[in-house]
Formats: structure tokens, C-alpha cells, sequence
């Protein structure tokens, strides 16, 4: 075994999100977002269950804090419910709403833990869906609105500000094949989605900047292609060019035009947008979990979650063992992502999600022994050391999750914690991979 040591300065973390942990959903003035919606609808999760309670994070704030520091994490990635601070998407700021996380940024620093926001993890105030969504403009103007109102409040205390959380699924789960809220399935609505999700990013950097943001970035989740060079080329220029390119060089691919010209001519790009997005952020979060694998195929027909994408089609290698969500476990992707994203556009990185699921649940001893979990991390974490060493700038990794939560559409079915929680008395255990990561950060490193 040998020790891998990270970089000083490196920072540890754990990442939640609110609609996923918090529950309270209809407390202190919260409005209602497109997950609730779509979780009440009969046969979009899993046994419809919803957030409505999930974690009870929102009551149990301190404890779940203290359990952080527990670890001894140097950052939390947590995201703010836009429908707490704006219970319509617009208008006044409900006082109680933005209260909240005014005292969670305190108690985290009081822990010395770095607080890390994401300003939109999915839950759009449903008010805007029932005037469009994401297809429409004004919802990424509103959005840097919002973004001005809680900077104002919470700059001078935050390490770092992610403005979305993965808008690829925002947009093509969304509004492409529907596997997310708010459930549609219109590619043209996906396409202009992605846009707007881009100017929203734009809007809100230049709020946050305007309220003295520290440290401003975007948490995307790249898809790592692999397969035939052209299967490849395709899905990078649909899938991670579409957000790339605008926001790191202020231009979308000629390619993502042409290859989508079928269902637009994207003259819902206006003059200015361009320069709007592609505003200086300091480094960009990388959510990772697997590879994807593609081969070139004329005759293969356009996926209905990436419009654009006829000719392409998924297969996956049988060889690979897989987690609980059937994804395949690939640490090789998380190295090659990093360093491709370092090499193409020369900025740093932070790994802003990583981790996987696995049901483990207490032995009869109260012991929660997830060893695929322990073995997911250490594989990943050492991955992340391999990218550094072939040069790229990576400043942190953030595991997914802190605690076991309301996984989207799979309910509370599938669990990504390395904190179990009994959903039934929402009693916190820490699962061996929490001993494992606790000492990781106290190490600072890993053994591979
Ligand atoms: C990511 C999401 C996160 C969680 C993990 C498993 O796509 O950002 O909320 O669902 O996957």
C-alpha cells in the first residue's frame, strides 16, 4: 500500500441537496417547486414518495452540523430551496426562508466548516414552470434576481458559490425524457433550456460577483464518453460542449447547431447572451459517478433525453461491476475527465459530487459495514491524486452524500449516504465509509 498525499490546501467535503435532505416542506412560508409537484404524481417516483420530510434536516439542523464536524470537514456543499426565499420564484424575500440559511452558513463556521451554496438544485419555484420553465427567459433573469437577494445576505461568510447544480439534467431529464421534474418530454423545450440555464449562470455570477462573491462557479456533471471516436465527438459536443463552451469560452459548438437543426435554429439565443454567460469563474465543480460508452451507428435513432444525438447509441461493457444503481464503477473516467477538462480549458477543478449507492443497512450489532462503499471512495479519491499528478488543478473532493436521502425519482430506494439514516426514526449512523472518509481528511490522503 502507499500512501497518496493531497496537495495543502486541498479541501475536503460532503454534498446535499435541499429538496433531497431538508423536508418542512410546506414550513416557515415555503412555496411549492416542480418536485413536488411531480413527486404527487401518480408513477413519477418510486412508490411515490416525495420530500415532504426526507431527512428532516430542517429541524435537526444543529445535530446534523455537529456530525459534519464529527468528520472533520473542511467544506459542505449545500444547496438553497429558491421556493424558501421567494415562495413564488418573484417578489418580496420571505424573511423566515432566508433566515434559515443564515444560521446554517453560522453554525458552519462556528464548526470551522467552509460553507459551499448551490443557488439551484432542481427545485425551481413551480410558479415559473406554470409560466414555462426553464424554456422560458424570464426564468433566468428572475434567477439572478434571486441569486443578488441571497448573496446579499450570506456573501461575507461563504468559501464558495455554485450557481446550478448540473443543468444537463435540468434540462434533457426535465424537458427531454421527462425522468425528472417537471416530467416533459419536448426536445425543443430541452434545447432551450440548456440555454437559459446558461444565461441564469451568467446573470447569477455577475449578482453574486456585484455582492462581493469570493469564489464563483458551476457544478456540471460531464458526461466521460468512451467508445468510437465519432460516438464520442458527438456526445461531447450535445452533452458537455453545450455547457462548456459558452460558459468557459463564450461560444456554443457549430456542430451542437448543425446536429440539431432538425428541431431549432436556436434564434433564442439573443445578441449579448454570449458575453452574458461566459463571465470569469474561478474553477468548475465536477459531479462524477461512471463513464458512459457510445458506438457510431447510421441507423441508431435520436434518444429522446439528448436531442441531436441520431446516429449514436449507448452500450454498456459487461465486464464492469456495477453499484445498486446499476451504474458501472470506472475511477480510470474521473482521472481522464480532470485532466481533459484542465488540458481543453485550462481551468481548475473541484470534484463536487463522487460517490455511490449501496443498501447496506445495520448488522445486528448496529454497525453499518459498507465495504463497496469504502472500496468506491478510496478507488475514486486515488483517482483524483492520479489527475493531479498528470497536471490538472483539482482543489477539492466533495462525496455524495453526506447522509442517505430522497433520491429523485428512485425515492428513498436508493442510498448514496455515508451517514445511514433510519428513515423511520431518523436516527443518524455513521457507516464505515464515514469512518473511512474522516480519516482520509485527517490523513489528508489516501492508501491505494
Ligand atoms: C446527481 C445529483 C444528486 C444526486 C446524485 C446521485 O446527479 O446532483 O442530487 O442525486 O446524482
Amino acid at each position: 500500500m502507499t500512501q497518496l498525499t493531497f496537495p495543502e490546501g486541498f479541501l475536503w467535503g460532503t454534498a446535499t441537496a435541499s429538496y433531497q435532505i431538508e423536508g418542512a416542506a410546506d414550513e416557515d412560508g415555503r412555496g411549492p417547486s416542480i418536485w413536488d409537484t411531480f413527486s404527487q404524481t401518480p408513477g413519477k417516483t418510486w412508490r411515490g414518495q416525495t420530500g415532504r420530510v426526507a431527512c428532516d434536516h430542517y429541524h435537526r439542523t444543529e445535530e446534523d452540523v455537529a456530525l459534519m464536524a464529527s468528520l472533520g470537514l473542511d467544506t459542505y456543499r449545500f444547496s438553497v430551496a429558491w421556493p424558501r426565499i421567494q415562495p413564488d420564484g418573484t417578489g418580496p424575500v420571505n424573511p423566515a426562508g432566508i433566515d434559515y440559511y443564515d444560521r446554517l452558513v453560522d453554525l458552519l463556521v462556528e464548526a470551522g466548516i467552509k460553507p459551499m451554496p448551490t443557488l439551484y438544485h432542481w427545485d425551481l419555484p413551480q410558479s415559473f414552470e406554470d409560466r414555462g420553465g426553464w424554456p422560458e427567459r424570464e426564468t433566468a433573469e428572475r434567477f439572478g434576481d434571486y441569486a443578488a437577494i441571497v448573496a446579499d445576505r450570506l456573501a461575507d461568510r461563504v468559501h464558495t458559490w455554485w450557481t446550478l447544480n448540473e443543468p444537463w439534467c435540468s434540462a434533457f431529464l426535465g424537458y427531454g425524457d421527462g425522468h425528472h421534474a417537471p416530467g416533459r418530454t419536448e426536445p425543443v423545450a430541452a434545447l432551450k433550456a440548456a440555454h437559459h440555464l446558461n444565461l441564469a449562470h451568467g446573470l447569477a455570477t455577475q449578482a453574486l460577483r456585484a455582492a462581493g462573491a469570493e469564489r464563483v462557479s458551476i457544478a456540471l456533471n460531464p458526461t466521460q464518453p468512451r467508445g468510437d471516436e465519432e460516438a464520442v465527438r458527438i456526445v461531447d459536443t450535445l452533452a458537455n460542449r453545450v455547457f462548456f463552451d459558452p460558459i468557459l469560452k463564450g461560444e456554443y459548438p457549430a456542430e451542437l447547431f448543425e446536429r440539431t437543426a432538425v428541431h431549432t435554429d436556436w434564434s433564442f439565443v439573443q445578441d449579448g447572451d454570449l458575453e452574458q454567460i461566459n463571465q470569469r469563474i474561478d474553477l468548475l465543480g465536477v459531479n462524477y459517478y461512471n463513464p458512459a460508452w457510445f458506438r457510431y451507428n447510421p441507423d441508431a435513432p435520436e434518444s429522446q433525453v439528448q436531442p441531436g444525438s441520431a446516429g449514436v447509441e449507448g452500450y454498456r461493457p459487461e465486464e464492469l461491476p456495477v453499484t445498486d444503481m446499476g451504474w458501472p464503477i470506472e475511477p480510470t473516467g474521473l482521472t481522464d475527465l480532470l485532466v481533459r477538462i484542465h488540458k481543453d480549458y485550462g481551468v481548475p477543478t473541484m470534484v463536487t459530487e463522487n460517490g455511490a449507492a449501496y443498501p447496506t443497512g445495520p448488522g445486528e450489532d448496529g454497525e453499518v459495514d459498507d465495504v463497496e462503499r469504502v472500496d468506491y471512495l478510496r478507488s475514486h479519491i486515488a483517482a483524483v491524486h492520479d489527475a493531479i499528478e498528470e497536471g490538472a488543478d483539482v482543489r477539492g473532493y466533495t462525496a455524495w452524500s453526506l447522509m442517505d436521502n430522497f433520491e429523485w425519482a428512485f425515492g428513498y430506494d436508493k442510498r448514496f449516504g455515508i451517514v445511514h439514516v433510519d428513515y423511520a426514526t431518523q436516527k443518524r449512523t455513521l457507516k464505515s465509509s464515514a469512518k473511512f472518509y474522516a480519516k482520509v481528511i485527517a490523513d489528508h490522503g489516501v492508501e491505494r
